[in-house]
């Protein structure tokens, strides 16, 4: 309610309230490379219009006189109560967006309770970032190099910065074909950002002659070298996992099997995303999601890819999400006005959902299940 009465007494929100809103916003502000780079998808884009269609396809069953004038949106994973269902998805270039964009997702956390998962191509150490999460929990995404002791030391430095659990990107052993980047021929990482957290790390500098302050260039070269790893297959399941004790999850799984074999494996949850259509051409996230969430048996599942608005957190939940990832809207927020704008995105986002909830009759997440939806096209 405060952002409308805010507005009665003449107080315009700070930021765009919509998404359209915050993209433009952000074309404006932002250099061209880098603004396609962060909206652009994988082909004709498809994908990534699809991530959005699949949500307008599905509408909310209203529920009246439910006692829903109170709501409790906290949702519980990995023994942790969390106060939102949302949560940061990784964004590896947020480094270029905010000059100190990973620490900004970070204070958000810390500002908000909602946790932030990192990338490893964040822009400063992961230590750094770590030391900003306040009371909020965060954790680390992996991007498994083809150099298993950096693999190692990356899951060691996170394990000893507090980070809350290691999330495996298993959809980008190679780059995604995304036109508007070839049409720029350049990405941010070639520019020379968003590496500082290979750059300072002990394994990493062990592999270079020269250190990468004196000689960037070769360090550059020997992260994409690195970087990348088209061998990594579920023979290596056994390593990552005994890697870590902390909880393990596996991003990019969309299928039933998949999921079944990450069970098996011993891995504790699950991540279902088509990494916002950037990688492969394919079908919306969302589409998956409730075979993934029936393969889990109760295991947690995250979700994101697509999500725009409040309403589409609640059908994500809906269909068995534990907890909601918010991609590109917060990466807008961070490059319009650091913390304040990704949390004033953040905000907008559950101040939406909670109202949807309320308005619909649904009083917590545990009232939200398959039947609370509709299809209308
Ligand atoms: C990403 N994503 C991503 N995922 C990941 O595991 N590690 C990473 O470093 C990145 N980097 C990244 C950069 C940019 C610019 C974007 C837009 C996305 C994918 C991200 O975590 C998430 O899956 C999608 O952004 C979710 O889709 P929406 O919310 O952007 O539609």
């Amino acid at each position: 309610l405060g952002i409308y009465f805010a507005g009665l007494a003449g107080q315009l929100p700070a930021y765009p309230v919509t998404y359209p809103g915050l993209e433009a916003a952000a074309r404006d502000k932002l250099d061209q490379a880098l603004f396609d780079y962060v909206a652009g998808g994988a082909g004709d884009e498809f994908t990534q219009t699809a991530n959005q269609v699949a949500f307008q396809r599905w509408g909310i069953v209203p529920r009246m006189l439910s006692g829903a004038a109170e709501r409790d949106l906290s949702i519980s994973l990995f023994g942790r109560t969390y106060p939102t269902p949302l949560f940061m998805a990784p964004i590896g270039v947020l480094g270029a967006m905010h000059e100190t964009g990973d620490l900004e997702a970070a204070r958000t956390a810390a500002a908000t309770g909602v946790p932030a998962v990192i990338s490893t191509l964040m822009q400063d150490p992961l230590e750094d970032v770590a030391a900003e999460l306040g009371e909020t929990p965060g954790f680390f995404q992996l991007y498994t190099p083809n150099d298993r002791e950096l693999a190692e030391s990356f899951v060691r430095r996170a394990e000893a910065a507090g980070y809350a659990g290691i999330v495996v990107t298993l959809d980008t052993w190679t780059l995604g074909w995304r036109p508007r980047d070839l049409g720029h021929a350049t990405f941010p990482q070639l520019r020379g950002q968003c590496l500082a957290n290979y750059f300072t790390d002990p394994v990493f500098r062990s592999r270079l002659e020269k250190t990468p302050e004196e000689d960037p260039g070769t360090a550059t070269i020997t992260w994409a070298m690195t970087f990348g790893n088209p061998g990594l297959s579920w023979d290596d399941l056994a390593w990552l996992r005994g890697l870590t004790d902390l909880p393990l999850l596996l991003k990019g799984i969309c299928h039933p099997d998949d999921v079944r074999r990450a069970r098996d494996a011993g891995v504790d949850g699950i991540y279902c995303s088509n990494h916002g259509g950037r990688q492969a051409a394919s079908a919306p996230a969302l589409s998956f999601l409730p075979g993934v969430v029936d393969a889990a048996e109760g295991m947690p599942v995250l979700f994101d890819s697509g999500v725009r608005s409040g309403a589409d957190v609640v059908k994500a939940l809906a269909l068995g999400a534990t907890a909601v990832g918010i991609g590109r809207p917060y990466g807008w927020g961070i490059a319009l006005g650091g913390a304040a704008g990704a949390a004033h995105v953040l905000q907008c986002l559950l101040a939406e959902a909670d109202l949807t909830m309320g308005l619909n009759g649904y009083r917590t997440i545990a009232d939200l299940g398959p039947e609370v939806l509709v299809r209308v096209s």
